[in-house]
């Protein structure tokens, strides 16, 4: 199965995904851990790309949201591989939803987004972290260009918005690491069966 921890900058996306990977190690299952964008070069190029410096106009915007798609497919053998089997599990820290929410701006038709990211894998569950924006940046190292409050007030609202489809899960990020640990784990459970 391929699940997806998604949230604003600094949610605890990178944290519980670790967690969540020991859980399912525990219980019997081959899990494994990824993350985007990747250690690929094209993540290294996003990575210059998201200096502080950099802007966040619409042409960046649409440049990067190619980049994040190519970068995105640098990971798909080794995914089909992972879920060809069935005891297999792939946490992933962000998908193609972060370019639905990141790279959503008045130049960029949402379809568009989409369409680059068409043959990109589908999870089986999507857990969206949610926290306020102000909390989120509290927690970051404010050396990236979406690391701003008012951009991800924005993208916040973008997810919420995924969340009236039955494989998309909003939770409340708002408490301990163990708390929100603890409510990751009964989705899949609920969700899942696992
Ligand atoms: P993301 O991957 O979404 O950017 P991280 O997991 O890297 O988030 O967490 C960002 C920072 O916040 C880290 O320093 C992490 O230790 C801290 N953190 C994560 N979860 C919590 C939490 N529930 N409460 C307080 N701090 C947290
Ligand atoms: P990441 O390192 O996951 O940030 P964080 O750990 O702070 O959540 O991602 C780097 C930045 O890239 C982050 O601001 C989100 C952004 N991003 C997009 O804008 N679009 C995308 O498709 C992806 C994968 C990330």
């Amino acid at each position: 199965m391929y699940i997806i921890l998604e949230g604003i900058d600094g949610s605890g996306k990178s944290t519980q995904s670790q967690l969540l990977c020991k859980w399912l190690q525990e219980r019997g299952y081959n899990a494994s851990g990824m993350v985007e964008p990747t250690k690929s070069s094209i993540g290294a190029l996003i990575r210059e790309k998201l200096q502080l410096e950099e802007s966040t106009n619409d042409t960046n915007q649409q440049m990067l949201t190619l980049l994040f798609a190519a970068d995105r497919l640098t990971l798909k053998d080794e995914l089909e591989k992972v879920l060809s089997s069935k005891t297999d599990m792939v946490v992933s820290d962000r998908s193609f939803y972060s370019s639905v929410c990141y790279q959503n701006t008045d130049s960029i038709r949402p379809e568009w987004i989409y369409e680059v990211n068409k043959y990109t894998l589908r999870p089986d569950l999507t857990i969206i972290l949610d926290l306020d924006e102000e909390e989120s940046v509290s927690r970051c190292d404010g050396d990236e260009v979406f690391e701003d409050a008012k951009f991800l007030h924005k993208t916040r609202k973008n997810y919420l918005n995924l969340v009236n489809d039955e494989d998309i899960i909003k939770i409340d990020a708002s408490g301990s690491i163990e708390e929100v640990q603890e409510i990751i784990r009964q989705v899949l459970i609920e969700k899942l069966g696992i």
